[in-house]
């Protein structure tokens, strides 16, 4: 079986880092590398051996352990075509329906999803039957979406998430780049005041919460774009809109200046 183990990162960006691994083969992938010596420690602590890095994007914050990986262990570097002058250590480019790495059945799929930035690839976990998880860098949060400051366009992004993410499975597991639930939490009840599931949800919450894309369309607001409750906020925050898209966009600049 393909094996997931998240690493979370205690940067001030709270970045995730995760190792994608075959326990019979030892082969293993390293989703945007944070902390290069300690991931280098845990694979030689679990006998893994480092195949390739896979870059969500280019953002420093997703490949700052690219070269010290790639020096210590030959590994390749993955990532989108337009990143290639700005992924340190690029060996070779993705595109959308490339596998990077199958194993027991199991595989990891490419999925191209502009919008934080246009060179942003997400990496889909699947089984013959279904898609189990999803690798999102910057994309899709936890009860929330990346912003689009750095090279990205929250107009593309609304088509990312309505065509690709909304499309997964509501038991599909969500790897985001960040851990960002508290914040998005907080902003989602400053939009969605009394929104009663979130509410019972967020005081059982556990640390570092694995979520569901299930869970995901219940608790986030970019998900609930037809929800009464924030039409009614966004009026009441004097915020004009028509249709999805239009609210998707309200709600990404607001969230982009609270
Ligand atoms: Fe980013």
């Amino acid at each position: 079986m393909m094996e997931v183990l998240p690493i979370f990162t205690n940067s001030p960006l709270r970045n995730y880092t995760y190792l994608i691994y075959s326990n019979r083969t030892g082969e293993v992938y390293c989703v945007d590398p944070y902390n290069a010596p300690l991931l280098l420690d845990l694979m030689k602590k679990m006998g893994l051996k480092l195949k390739g890095i896979l870059n969500t994007h280019e953002h420093g914050d997703h490949t700052e352990g690219n070269l010290e990986l790639k020096e210590a262990t030959n590994c390749l570097v993955y990532g989108h075509t337009k990143a290639k002058n700005t992924i340190p250590g690029l060996d070779t480019t993705l595109k959308e329906g490339d596998i990077c790495f199958s194993t027991e059945g199991e595989s990891i799929e490419v999925w191209d999803t502009p919008g934080h930035t246009f060179s942003h690839l997400s990496f889909v976990h699947k089984n013959p039957n279904t898609i189990l998880g999803i690798f999102s860098g910057d994309t899709l949060f936890n009860v929330g979406v990346g912003n689009c400051f750095r090279g990205g366009d929250p107009n593309t992004l609304y088509e990312t998430i309505k065509n690709r993410y909304a499309t997964l499975p509501d038991s599909c597991l969500l790897y985001p780049g960040h851990d960002y639930w508290e914040n998005n939490l907080a902003f989602s009840n400053h939009v969605e005041p009394n929104h009663d599931f979130r509410d019972r949800f967020q005081k059982t919450r556990t640390e570092h919460f694995q979520s569901t894309l299930g869970l995901e369309r219940q608790l986030s607001p970019f998900f609930r774009l037809g929800s009464g409750g924030i039409k009614e906020r966004l009026t009441e925050l004097g915020e004009s809109f028509t249709d999805d898209r239009s609210i998707f966009l309200r709600l990404r600049k607001l969230r982009d200046r609270w």
